[in-house]
C-alpha cells in the first residue's frame, strides 16, 4: 500500500531563553504559578527582527539535511502558522524563496494548534494522489508579536528601562495567556512509497461555534478598517482566551478523537507505543493520558522546555523522540491536537 513516510525532521527555537522568573520583570506573575498551572519552566523568544519564515527556514534546512534529500527535490510546501510574517501573502511562498527553491506550489494552513496535523493529512493526500512527490511540511510561530509589553531588553536582562507601575499592570492584564507561549519552528520531509510503515489514518474535526473562546478580536476584516489605533490601545490585537473553556474542551475532545481513530483503524488505544499531544498545558496532557490509561513511557511531553509553540509543538516533540531513540521501527505513534477555531484531530503513524 502507498503510505506517507516522514523522511527527516528538524526544529529550531527563538534566540532568547526566557525562564519563568524572567517574566516577573515585565508582569505580575511567578515561577510557582506558571509551573503549577501549566508545567512550563521556560520558553524561547526570537530576537527583534526574526520572523516566522526565518525560523521555518532554519528548521527546514535541518529537516532537509536529516532526510538526506537534495532540497531541489521538494515539489510542494505546506506551511502551518497562526503568526504569519504578513497578513498576506502567506508564509509558504516566502519560505520557498528563502530556501532558494524553484517556483513550486506552497500553501498556508490556519488551524493553529492543530495546524501540523491538518498539514500531515493534506500532505498525505497530495502525496498518495501523485500531486506531489516530496513535501516540506512546516509548523512555525513567532508569538512575541502578541505580547503587550515594550520592555524587551529589560525582560532579556540586557539593561533597558523597567516597566512603570502602570505598564506592569497593563502587561499583567494578559498574564494568563502570555506566559504560555514560545517561539519556534518544526519541519519534516514527507514522501510516499509502497510500505507497511507510514501514516495510516487521520480523524479531523472543526467546530466554529465557540471560536470566541480563543481568538484575536482585531486585525481582521470583520471590521473596517481592519486595525485601528483604538484596537492597539485596548489590546484587541492580543488573543482573548477563555482558559477554562479551552482546557475543558481539550481534555474531552482529545481522548475522544484518539479512541475513535484507533477504532476506525482496527487498533486498541493500549497498542499506542508513543502519544505525542499538542503541548498547550502539561495538565491537559496528563489528564488525556489518565483518561486513556497510558503509562508514562508511552507519552512524551516537552512543554516544560518550550512552552506552547502552537503549530510547532508536534514536529518538535517528534524530532526529539526520533533522535533520542524513542521511536522504534514498527512502533505505533499517535499525534493529537486541539486549538483555536476550534479545530482538533489525530493521526496514526506506523514507524
Ligand atoms: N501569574 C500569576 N497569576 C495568574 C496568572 C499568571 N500568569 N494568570 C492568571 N493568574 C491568576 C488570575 O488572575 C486568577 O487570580 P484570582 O483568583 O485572584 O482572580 C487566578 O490566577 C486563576 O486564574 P485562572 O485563569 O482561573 O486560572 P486557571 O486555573 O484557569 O489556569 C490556564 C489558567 C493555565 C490558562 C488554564 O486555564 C489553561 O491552560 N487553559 C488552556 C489554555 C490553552 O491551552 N490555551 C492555548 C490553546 S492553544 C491555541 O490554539 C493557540
Amino acid at each position: 500500500m502507498l503510505r506517507t513516510q516522514i523522511l527527516g525532521t528538524g526544529f529550531v527555537v527563538g534566540e532568547h531563553l526566557v525562564k519563568n522568573d524572567d517574566l516577573t520583570r515585565v508582569m505580575d506573575t511567578s515561577d510557582a504559578w506558571i509551573r503549577e498551572r501549566s508545567g512550563i519552566e521556560q520558553r524561547y523568544y526570537v530576537k527583534d527582527g526574526t520572523t516566522t519564515t526565518d525560523l521555518a527556514q532554519r528548521a527546514a534546512e535541518k529537516a532537509i539535511a536529516d532526510s538526506g534529500i537534495d532540497k531541489n527535490e521538494i515539489d510542494y510546501i505546506v506551511f502551518a502558522t497562526m503568526t504569519p510574517d504578513h497578513y498576506f501573502p502567506g508564509c509558504g511562498g516566502i519560505l520557498q524563496s528563502k530556501l532558494g527553491l524553484k517556483p513550486i506550489p506552497a500553501v498556508d494552513l490556519r488551524q493553529q494548534c492543530t495546524g501540523f496535523i491538518y498539514g500531515l493529512q493534506i500532505s498525505d493526500a497530495l502525496l498518495r494522489s501523485g500531486a506531489a512527490k516530496t513535501i516540506l511540511l512546516v509548523g512555525a510561530e513567532v508569538h512575541t508579536g502578541f505580547m503587550p509589553w515594550t520592555q524587551w531588553d529589560h525582560l532579556f536582562g540586557l539593561g533597558g528601562e523597567a516597566p512603570t507601575a502602570e505598564q506592569l499592570a497593563w502587561n499583567s492584564t494578559f498574564r494568563d495567556r502570555t506566559v504560555l507561549f514560545g517561539d519556534a519552528a518544526g519541519a519534516c520531509i514527507l514522501r510516499a512509497s509502497e510500505s507497511k510503515s507510514g501514516l495510516i489514518g487521520f480523524e479531523m474535526h472543526s467546530d466554529g461555534s465557540a471560536y470566541k473562546d480563543l481568538y484575536v478580536p482585531a486585525g481582521g476584516f470583520a471590521q473596517r478598517p481592519y486595525i485601528t489605533e483604538e484596537d492597539y490601545r485596548a489590546g484587541r490585537h492580543i488573543p482573548v482566551m477563555n482558559g477554562r473553556g479551552v482546557f475543558k474542551m481539550a481534555v474531552t475532545r482529545m481522548p475522544e478523537v484518539i479512541r475513535s481513530l484507533c477504532k476506525s483503524n482496527g487498533v486498541e488505544v493500549e497498542q499506542i507505543d508513543l502519544l505525542i499531544a499538542h503541548q498547550a498545558n502539561l495538565r491537559i496532557n496528563e489528564s488525556v493520558q489518565k483518561t486513556l490509561s497510558l503509562p508514562n513511557e508511552r507519552v512524551y511531553n516537552n512543554i516544560q522546555s518550550y512552552g506552547n509553540t502552537t503549530a510547532a509543538t508536534i514536529p518538535i516533540a517528534f524530532d526529539e523522540c526520533r533522535k533520542s531513540g524513542r521511536v522504534k521501527s514498527g512502533n505505533l505513534v499517535c499525534f493529537v491536537g486541539l486549538g483555536a477555531g476550534f479545530h482538533w484531530g489525530a493521526a496514526l503513524l506506523r514507524a
